[in-house]
């Protein structure tokens, strides 16, 4: 299991037990407006998108990789508890989201954040929110911050093994 380089950390895929903890964390940001709120029910229905971060037992922080498509996945619902920021755990949180989305082979992974910087880091890009399917504006449209919101929408495009070995077997 990948570990965090500044503390003992662990990643791994989220447990049912897991959610009421994680429930708390993204409501509490939602709160403040910096996260969209969630139900405990839809956790529990998406748990199977989510990786935590654990440390000595407790719950630091998770993310959400949902499928949207054959060729798109969206990180969704990244958060880590306030006295565990600024460590790289919301890093390495995204990066086992991008390790997963490699696993599954989906060519992209897009975000809406108010914080494109730690995507940027990771190789994203920003793009205008528009070019993305209207699949996701269901969740949107919910929001009360719709159609005046700030977040932004990031993509990467990810090598899949599929074209990795159409390279391979043209060399
Ligand atoms: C956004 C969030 C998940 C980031 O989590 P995090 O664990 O602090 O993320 P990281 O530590 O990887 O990076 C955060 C910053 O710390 C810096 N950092 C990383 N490791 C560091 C270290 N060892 N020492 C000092 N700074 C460090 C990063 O460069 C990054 O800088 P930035 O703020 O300029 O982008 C967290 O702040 C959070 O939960 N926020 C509230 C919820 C939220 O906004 N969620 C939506 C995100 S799409």
């Amino acid at each position: 299991m990948p570990q965090s380089k500044t503390d003992r950390s662990t990643l791994r895929k989220a447990r049912l037990d897991d959610m009421p903890t994680l429930h708390e964390l993204i409501n509490r940001y939602a709160q403040r407006d910096i996260m969209l709120p969630r139900t405990l029910g839809e956790l529990y229905e998406s748990v199977r998108d989510f990786t935590v971060c654990e440390a000595n037992g407790r719950i630091l922080g998770g993310v959400a990789l949902h499928l949207i498509w054959n060729d798109l996945a969206e990180i969704k619902s990244l958060a880590v508890a306030e006295k565990a920021q600024r460590r790289g755990l919301g890093s390495l949180l995204i990066e086992a989201a991008l390790n997963e989305a490699r696993a599954l082979g989906v060519p992209r992974v897009f975000a809406l954040t108010f914080r494109p910087s730690l995507f940027l880091r990771l190789g994203f890009q920003l793009i205008d929110k528009n070019k993305l399917p209207q699949k996701i504006w269901g969740e949107c449209i919910r929001c009360h911050k719709f159609p005046n919101c700030s977040e932004q929408a990031v993509l990467l495009k990810l090598g899949t093994a599929r074209r990795r070995k159409k390279i391979a077997d043209s060399q």
